[in-house]
């Protein structure tokens, strides 16, 4: 063994600097990372190797629903640990039939797909609407400018942002993009070929823009009436991130109570969040709180399309990933977590409104809901220090971690804040401390 496998170098120092030269000659440089290198967390906390602490409102990117290091999850690894981690999806196995009835309740009925990430559960959702499709010759799928959809090769032809193909060329056919929250453009946009939509509720990484109700409800109508499959990629804004499960629940429910504008200012039908419904969900991030697993819901009857043979994931669906799930989905409902993130949420961007009426030079607007929320920045903010190749948002989160604070950048200009679910008052209230500390600095 020892002559097939030499045993690691022991880390020496235990520093940034070590750890990154570890990264350097060892790992492919795909990700901009910043001079930060963690060791352990606890809670909403996260501490790096030299001792430092930070506040988590970055939660890895929408990932660490219950923050880091929860005994319900490490508990949840060991007992299943001991009994089963992976045996193939060749046979059944009680945790992922349950965690499947577990999704198909909160949302409609349907049928999950078990895979590991957010662009396989997209992937899966793209092979169901070719299948969908197949016989008519129809194949192609509309997304959103400005969307984020992975970066697998379907994924990034998905994704309407040339950055990420950018270098990938040619890209893989039957993917077109149209103007976000633009219903005209989707209608315009629907050829001969086209089978299906696949947009989010909220774009994450395009930057927090939140789909409208009359949006969401026009292309329901639309797909019914050209017989396609509407599809929300709810990987970064589902799993009660929003207060509901999925973010079309709360995006329906709030122009239902007013609070989102409409198009004439009038409340819409009360059940509007309860009666719409997508054909297809693709999730991933929350739903393991950091142990990688993905899945996509298809309503009835499409959930049946891919049968035996079609479709499939190694690792999909575990009983070890499966039971972690389940013990989350169990935290959540006990700790009441879909209504803590409402009133954090609440709390977090009443706050912040506040701050960017008294720092205008620095926060023009916030936007989002529940613990998914956009701070964009101003124009363009004096004395911001740092690197000036660098994106403004990405200078303004390194003052942020010098405080100890993270936070995650979402293109150009929009700091994004997506702590856990359990995200305490007292946190929130230093996060907003810290945030309003480099403000006001900035502001001079
Ligand atoms: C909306 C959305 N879809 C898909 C993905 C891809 O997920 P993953 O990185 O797990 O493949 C992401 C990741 O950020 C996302 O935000």
């Amino acid at each position: 063994m020892k002559d097939i496998v030499p045993s690691p170098p022991p880390i020496v120092r235990n520093d940034v600097a070590s750890v990154q030269a570890l990264f350097q000659k060892n790992v492919v440089p795909s990700y901009g990372r910043f001079d930060i290198a963690l060791s352990h967390g606890s809670g909403s906390y996260v501490f790096d190797v030299t001792g430092k602490r930070y506040l988590d409102f970055g939660g890895g990117i929408a990932v660490t629903s219950l923050g880091h290091a929860h005994p319900a999850i490490t508990e949840a690894l060991l007992e299943q640990s001991r009994k089963l981690v992976h045996i193939s999806n060749l046979y059944y196995h009680e945790p992922q039939g349950r965690l499947a009835e577990a999704i198909v309740n909160l949302i409609a009925p349907g049928k999950v797909f078990f895979c590991n990430s957010g662009a396989e559960a997209n992937e899966g959702l793209f092979k169901l609407a070719r299948k969908f499709g197949h016989d008519e010759g129809r194949y192609e799928i509309l997304t959103a400018i400005n969307s984020f959809h992975g970066r697998t090769l379907a994924g990034i032809a998905a994704t309407g942002q040339d950055k990420v193909k950018k270098g990938f060329e040619p890209m893989m056919p039957g993917f077109r993009h149209v103007p976000y929250n633009d219903l005209a453009a989707v209608r315009d946009a629907i050829s001969p070929a086209t089978i299906a939509i696949m947009i989010e509720g909220i774009q994450g990484e395009g930057g927090l823009t939140m789909a409208s109700p009359e949006y969401l409800l026009g292309l329901r109508k639309l797909c019914d009436e050209k017989r396609m499959l509407l599809f929300m990629d709810g990987v970064q804004d589902g799993y009660f991130r929003t207060g509901r499960f999925q973010s079309f629940q709360r995006i329906l429910e709030q122009r239902a109570v007013g609070i989102l504008p409409t198009e004439k200012n009038q409340p819409c039908q009360q059940d509007a969040g309860s009666t719409f419904l997508p054909d297809g969900i693709s999730m991933a991030k929350s739903l393991g709180g950091g142990f990688p697993i993905g899945a996509f819901w298809a309503r009835a009857p499409y959930g049946d399309l891919l049968g035996p043979g079609t479709h499939a994931s190694t690792f999909g669906g575990t009983p070890l990933g499966c039971a972690v799930a389940l013990k989350i989905f169990e935290v959540v409902r006990q700790e009441k977590l879909a209504d803590n993130t409402r009133t954090m949420g609440e709390f977090l961007r009443a706050s912040l409104q506040s701050l960017a009426k008294k720092y205008p030079q620095v926060i023009q607007e916030t936007r989002g809901v529940g613990l998914m929320i956009g701070i964009e920045l101003a124009a363009n903010i004096p004395n911001l220090p740092g690197d000036t190749t660098k994106t403004q948002a990405v200078r303004f989160v390194n003052l942020l971690h010098a405080a100890g604070l993270l936070t995650i950048p979402a293109g150009a200009n929009v700091i994004r804040l997506l702590p856990a679910l359990n995200l305490r008052q007292s946190e929130a209230e230093e996060g907003l401390r810290i945030i309003e500390s480099v403000a006001a600095k900035l502001a001079g």
